[in-house]
């Protein structure tokens, strides 16, 4: 609903020279497809990578490339170039950039607009985990940080010289996210919330555990629609099927003792959604090796101890509760009367209560049926996604908070 809205904006997007640069081709076409322009400037070495002829034809606008270019001189000069975007984007930015921006250096049209820019910067560093380590790369990223540059990612993972660790330029949808909360002026800016979502897992020895089927699909729409208002997310998620939102700041745990620990270190919040499923229970007994069956020999017994309720600490808090807690209450009957209760007895504002002993299955389907219960009642609404459940519920949010 809120999403793909930037006609109008501007990004003066500066290709660096990595093999992250094929990626860039794809973010190209993400702000494209959300009615952004785009001016591409490249670097030589970028040139390398991407050819000028598909970066012009995704941008819809010829390449800026060298710096003393009469043509592109006499069309619009580079100073300009800068005071008509909305943002400047850097991706990949390669330590040989990073440095020359960290240093103030200007001896080519990328470093040259970098260091004329009067907008903000957003970086997407891309390179080999070493130089991403390296203490002169540390040194420059931190001076950027203070001189107000953003940073999405790089993250963990497989490289193209096929290493691994920190140094994979962000995703594509992941750096639009980004461009996306910068330009646009959510109902949500400056709001801090959590969304916890999820199955957790609880060990049994080191092989077995206890789960539910949560797919953790709500949760993760649900900070999705946040982050599209604009809200700065924290997603706290169990062991989920659901892919991870993009432009949230995602902490991955695997126990109710540790969603609890990721809740409790998250710190002061505006709001606090709990879609986890979180198991009621743990296993006291665990075991260090693997339990064996043995022939003749009685089944192992689990003791189960019950594990901290992590919605009703924190709607309980005396100190620092956030303004707006919001839990979920999934039954198979009396559904109002049973989430009615669960809200007093929690001590959270809403809850958002959902029949899951019907015929049309919620648990790791696309679609829910939700009733909102607060103070004022319960509100039941119809069938629908639950991308629409969460849009939806973004802008209830977005109402209570401001
Ligand atoms: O008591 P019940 O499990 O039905 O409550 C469901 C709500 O409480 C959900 O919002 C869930 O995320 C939250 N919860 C929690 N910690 C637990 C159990 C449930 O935050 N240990």
């Amino acid at each position: 609903m809120w999403g793909a809205m930037l006609a109008g904006k501007k990004i003066l997007l500066i290709i660096g020279g990595g093999i992250a640069a094929y990626k860039v081709l794809e973010l190209m076409r993400l702000l494209g497809k959300s009615g952004a322009g785009i001016v591409p400037v490249m670097t030589k070495a970028a040139e390398e990578f991407v050819t000028p002829l598909s970066v012009s034809a995704l941008a819809e606008a010829p390449v800026r490339r060298a710096l003393f270019s009469l043509e592109d001189e006499a069309e619009m000069g580079h100073i300009q170039l800068t005071r008509d975007a909305d943002l400047v984007v850097v991706a990949p930015a390669t330590a040989d950039l990073m440095a020359k921006m960290a240093n103030g250096l200007a001896n080519d049209m990328a470093s040259t607009l970098l260091i004329a820019r009067n907008k903000p910067v957003l970086l997407a560093p891309a390179m080999n985990v070493a130089m991403w380590e390296n203490a002169a790369t540390k040194r420059n990223a931190e001076t950027l940080r203070e001189d107000g540059c953003t940073f999405v990612g790089p993250e963990e993972g497989n490289m193209a010289c096929g290493e691994f660790g920190f140094g994979r330029m962000a995703e594509p949808a992941e750096i639009f996210a980004a461009i996306e909360a910068h330009l646009l002026d959510g109902p949500l800016r400056g709001k801090r919330i959590l969304v916890t979502s999820g199955p957790t897992h609880e060990p049994i020895d080191p092989v077995r555990y206890i789960a539910n089927r949560s797919s953790g699909l709500q949760g993760a729409e649900i900070a999705r629609a946040l982050v599209a208002l604009g809200a700065e997310v924290d997603f706290v998620t169990g062991p989920a099927e659901a892919a991870r939102p993009e432009g949230a700041n995602v902490i991955e745990v695997e126990t109710a003792l540790e969603m609890a620990a990721a809740v409790e270190a998250a710190g002061q919040l505006d709001a606090a959604i709990f879609a986890a499923a979180v198991a009621d229970w743990r296993v006291a007994n665990t075991s260090d090796s693997k339990m064996k069956k043995l022939a003749g020999k009685a089944m192992p017994e689990l003791e189960l101890i019950e594990n901290p309720d992590i919605l009703a600490t924190v709607s309980q808090r005396s100190n620092g509760r956030p303004a707006l807690v919001i839990g979920f209450a999934a039954e198979t009957n009396d559904v109002i009367e049973n989430a009615t209760a669960k809200r007093k007895r929690k001590g959270c504002d809403w809850i958002l209560a959902n029949d899951v002993g019907g015929a049309r299955p919620v648990m790791g389907g696309p679609d829910n049926q939700v009733i909102l219960i607060s103070a004022n009642g319960a509100e039941t609404w119809p069938w629908m996604s639950k991308k629409q459940v969460a849009e939806g519920l973004a802008l209830r949010i977005s109402e209570a908070l401001t």
